[in-house]
């Protein structure tokens, strides 16, 4: 009786991508050679590249089990669309939780390993109690509004909740220089993505400057920040390898003399 839906189900997704395509995929990312239902988004995504840097950083994860957390699941308001990256994270990763947070109703996506919740990437209390429910959240992908003030607010309120050994994407980095989409064209502008994700980057040093001590949750709990093409990638663990610098780290113009 299932047997004539499933395959149905499998028409429906099939990726329509050319030979050449599949070629060039297999060539960057081993990872998705596995099966041709994984590649499901990879039009979207080959068109930005981001498959192979998720092949790379998220391939350790693939056979254990966890949490997958997606905010912004795509169709928007049209009816039976999106949700093609959720089934291919399922598919991808065969023992983990796939939930999905999107502003828009999308019921009909909710299947075994699969669930979507409706509401907005800034709701404290939601993202909370999605975390609550969910345990080991271990991946969380930001491909929501794409708006700086929400990337930086949603990252404040998940990051802490992600677990160490985690992965925390934010997707379509670009809008963080285009006003259009509340970002700035100014480099130095302290409201941006991108300026949020140059202060991971001092932070990740913390122990080397100032008082050594963390300056907020980040400062000790990111251990890498992975930046690619409208792509950041940020590792999540415990970032307290102990400072290098010498006693006389403050006094200009003292040459490295290798111990430190
Ligand atoms: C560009 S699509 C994401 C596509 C994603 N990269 C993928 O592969 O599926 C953005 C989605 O985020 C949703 N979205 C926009 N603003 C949101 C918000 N504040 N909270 C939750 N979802 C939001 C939109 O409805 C849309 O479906």
């Amino acid at each position: 009786m299932l047997k004539p839906l499933r395959r149905a189900a499998v028409r429906v997704v099939k990726p329509r991508v050319s030979d050449e395509t599949w070629a060039r995929l297999r060539a960057v990312d081993p990872w998705h050679r596995q099966s041709r239902r994984g590649l499901i988004a990879f039009n979207k995504w080959d068109k930005h590249q981001y498959a192979r840097h998720y092949g790379r950083h998220f391939m350790d994860l693939r056979r254990t089990s966890f949490t997958l957390l997606q905010i912004g699941i795509d169709g928007y308001r049209r009816e039976g669309s999106g949700g093609e990256s959720l089934r291919m994270w399922k598919h991808l990763f065969p023992k983990a939780q796939i939930v999905g947070l999107e502003q828009d109703d999308k019921p009909f996506l909710n299947e075994k390993r699969i669930l979507v919740y409706q509401g907005s990437q800034t709701d404290a209390y939601l993202l909370r109690s999605i975390a609550r429910k969910h345990r080991n959240l271990k991946i969380i992908v930001d491909a929501g509004s794409h708006r700086p003030e929400h990337i930086r607010a949603t990252f404040a309120i998940l990051f802490p909740l992600l677990s160490d050994g985690g992965f925390y994407a934010i997707e379509e980095t670009q809008t963080s220089y285009w006003p259009r989409f509340g970002g700035s064209a100014d480099l130095k502008d302290p409201a941006t993505t991108m300026s949020m994700i140059k202060d991971l980057l001092d932070g990740l040093n913390y122990e080397e400057f100032g008082d050594q001590k963390p300056r907020c949750y980040a400062d000790s709990h990111v251990v890498a920040v992975h930046c690619y093409h409208n792509l950041v990638i940020i590792e999540k663990g415990v970032n307290a390898e102990g400072g290098h610098r010498p006693r006389d780290w403050a006094t200009p113009g003292v040459a490295y003399d290798g111990n430190s």
